[in-house]
């Protein structure tokens, strides 16, 4: 077995987390049951490059359970939890991830699992399906990539069109179960919860300013609103501009923006959302925080060239230090908010992710010679999954007569 993780000894807590979620992981365990007679894992090699908590970890145990051999690292050093790592290591899962990794660990620990040649990859975001074509000699045995996020979709997708993708690749985030559920109320909830842990402040009554109105900024800025903060949007689509107006946000470019906000919140998936221009005009004690997939949504480079080197007021919020007796403060380094500093999204809301993950799996694996291309998830998992939870929740629906 092979690892490289920071501290095995942690495993007993990280377990203890993996356990918890588990339980309440009721897609995942009933298409566990459905999968385990199938044997479609059974010897086969899956890769995952994903944010490496409990609720993935969980999944990375049940593909191990149905028969595979797991490979796993995190696609995002600021979101990876060390004591669930240690947990999956001590489990004989190969896991190479530790929080703060630096870039050249982080694309060495890639390189570590790609080599494993994977019949199938659980992808988050795209780095590992881009090594894999940087690295074509790893891909002698896959049959497919699962990408989780909108980023890695939109690489994929662009890949695709310009006729370069060597894989077949299935989009799960377009499917129905995850982006309404997991980008809207998923990232909308855990953005919150990671903010109140943060600072323990309260959201009621701050303006908070919502980067980007697409599934994970309306969820963000719906969930706002409820706890009675007074919401701004800030958008380049006009469509979704209008649609953020008529759910009575306010909406603005973000050079006015910048002025009235309290807590600012980059859900784009796009670079330097936030910067010097829009910092000069931000209040003392604003607080910035990005919820997209990479770390780069705000110019943290150039709130350092700034400000200076910032005060670690402590954990994850940073304090820099600007003219004018002015502070801003900075959440989690900039990395993505709900699972760098919170407990990522709730569970409920990952499991039917997850169960999409494992049925998509499941269908590459059993079509080892798809074409290479993107796909969608084919809608019969995609209705698999949100009936199982329906039926999990005990809900019944009519039929179309
Ligand atoms: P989306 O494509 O539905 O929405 C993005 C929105 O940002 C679009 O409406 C677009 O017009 C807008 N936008 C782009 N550039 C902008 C700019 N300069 N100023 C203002 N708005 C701008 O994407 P979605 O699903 O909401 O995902 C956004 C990001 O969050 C992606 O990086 C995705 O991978 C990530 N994500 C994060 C999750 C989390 O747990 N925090 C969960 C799911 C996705």
């Amino acid at each position: 077995m092979k690892y490289c993780i920071h501290d095995i000894t942690l495993a007993e807590t990280g377990q203890q987390k993996i356990d918890w979620v588990g339980k309440w992981m009721k897609v995942v365990n009933r298409l566990v049951q459905k999968f385990d007679k199938e044997k479609i894992f059974q010897e086969k090699r899956v890769a995952m490059c994903i944010h490496l908590e409990a609720k993935t970890a969980y999944l990375a145990e049940v593909i191990q359970k149905l028969g595979a051999e797991v490979w796993i690292t995190s696609s995002n050093s600021l979101s990876t939890k060390d004591d669930v790592c240690a947990a999956l290591a001590k489990k004989g899962i190969h896991v190479f991830a530790k929080h703060g990794a630096s870039e050249k660990e982080y694309w060495s620990y890639i390189d570590a699992i790609t080599a494993s040649k994977p019949h199938a990859v659980v992808d988050d975001g795209g780095d590992m399906c881009r090594y894999l074509h940087e690295h074509p000699d790893y891909t002698t045995h896959l049959c497919g990539i699962c990408e989780e996020t909108t980023t890695g979709v939109s690489r994929a997708k662009h890949l695709a069109a310009t006729g370069s993708l060597k894989y077949p690749s299935l989009g799960i985030n377009d499917a129905l179960s995850k982006y309404l559920f997991d980008n809207r109320y998923g990232t909308g909830q855990s953005t919150w919860t990671a903010f109140a842990h943060l600072t323990n402040m309260s959201i009621s009554g701050k303006c908070v300013v919502v980067a980007g109105y697409g599934w994970c900024g309306r969820g963000v800025a719906t969930i706002a609103a409820g706890m009675g903060a007074d919401v701004i949007v800030t958008e380049i689509d006009p469509w979704k501009a209008l649609e953020a107006k008529m759910e009575g946000c306010r909406v603005m470019p973000m050079r006015d923006a910048a002025k009235e906000g309290d807590i600012f919140i980059t859900t784009t998936g796009e670079k330097n959302i936030l910067r010097p221009e829009h910092f000069k005009r931000m209040k003392n004690g604003a607080f910035l925080a990005n919820a997209g997939h990479f770390n780069y949504e705000i110019d943290v480079e150039g709130l350092k060239k700034m400000a200076g080197n910032p005060v670690k007021v402590h954990d994850d919020i940073e304090e820099f230090p600007l003219e004018a007796n002015r502070s801003i403060y900075l959440l989690a380094q900039g990395g993505i908010i709900n699972i760098a500093g919170g407990l990522g999204h709730p569970v409920e809301i990952l499991d039917l992710s997850f169960g999409l993950q494992l049925a998509s799996l499941h269908y590459v694996l059993s079509h080892p010679n798809l074409k290479p291309g993107y796909y969608p998830v084919p809608r019969e998992i995609d209705e698999l999954v949100v009936k199982e939870r329906l039926l999990a929740d005990g809900v019944s629906i009519d039929h179309a007569n």
